[in-house]
């Protein structure tokens, strides 16, 4: 299995450890949702006095209701929780996962729930730009799109990969690495959050559409929760859900 981890490919991964998924009937008999994530990044999805919360956790809430289901969170690490999906361990993950090529090839995604950027983040002085990156030390979260992209810029001195997001901010606030590349609203709560680091938000480098992941081709779960997703971008949930945590509507233009 490690092996098929380092080369990176996903979709065998999940190709090999496939069971098959709950569908919407399935789902809808039992009244439950049973939704994974990881639960440590904020403001998206993490704990707070000890109970999981963030705007996907409420949007999933806010989702579930408008199904009718009453909602199960699974919390496990973020690497793991597309091959959970895969292996039917959830009907869904949502963990502010980017739409890509090589995740299709392993899931199948729901319409965005939102649309973000990656940013460089660092402290007074550091790297701004991309350009800016060679010979540096830049730190990111393992299994995301992020740690893709910074393989694709030459020159970096060093990319060290964190299981959690949280902890790449650390190392920056301690000067272990010269910059972190994260989320732009996850970099923005940081930020509020930090007062004693200054850091600095930069020109983001990618962008990217967020969805929610369900098993490859569970057709009609995809629909149920598509179908929910729309009812509260239309009417007004949605926008005031997003207002509450980014004092904006965040959804995908
Ligand atoms: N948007 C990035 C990606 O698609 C990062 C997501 C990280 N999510 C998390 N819950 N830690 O890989």
């Amino acid at each position: 299995m490690k092996n098929y981890l380092r080369f990176g490919s996903l979709a065998l991964l999940v190709f090999l450890q496939m069971a098959e998924a709950r569908d919407a009937k399935t789902v809808l008999a039992s009244k439950k949702l049973i939704a994974s994530t990881e639960g440590a990044f904020p403001p998206f999805n993490y704990s707070k006095e000890g109970k999981l919360t963030g705007f996907e956790i409420e949007l999933t809430e806010l989702l579930a209701k408008k199904m009718g289901l009453a909602l199960e969170w699974k919390t496990m690490s973020f690497d793991s929780l597309l091959i959970a999906v895969s292996q039917d361990k959830a009907d869904l993950a949502i963990a502010s996962h980017g739409i890509t090529p090589e995740r299709e090839k392993a899931v199948t995604f729901s319409d965005p729930h939102f649309c973000t950027g990656a940013v460089i983040v660092s402290l007074p002085g550091g790297p701004k730009v991309r350009g800016d990156l060679a010979g540096k030390k830049v730190g990111v979260q393992i299994g995301t799109t992020f740690l893709t992209s910074l393989r694709t810029i030459p020159g970096i001195a060093e990319v060290k990969s964190f299981p959690k997001d949280t902890d790449a901010l650390m190392a920056l606030k301690s000067n272990k690495i010269d910059a972190w590349v994260t989320d732009l609203f996850v970099a923005l709560e940081a930020k509020k959050k930090v007062i004693d680091a200054k850091i600095e938000i930069n020109q983001p480098i990618f962008e990217e559409r967020i969805a929610i992941a369900v098993q490859k081709d569970n057709k009609d779960l995809l629909a149920l929760i598509n179908g929910a997703l729309k009812e509260i971008l239309k009417n007004g949930e949605y926008a005031k859900l997003s207002t509450q945590y980014f004092g904006r509507d965040i959804r995908c233009r």
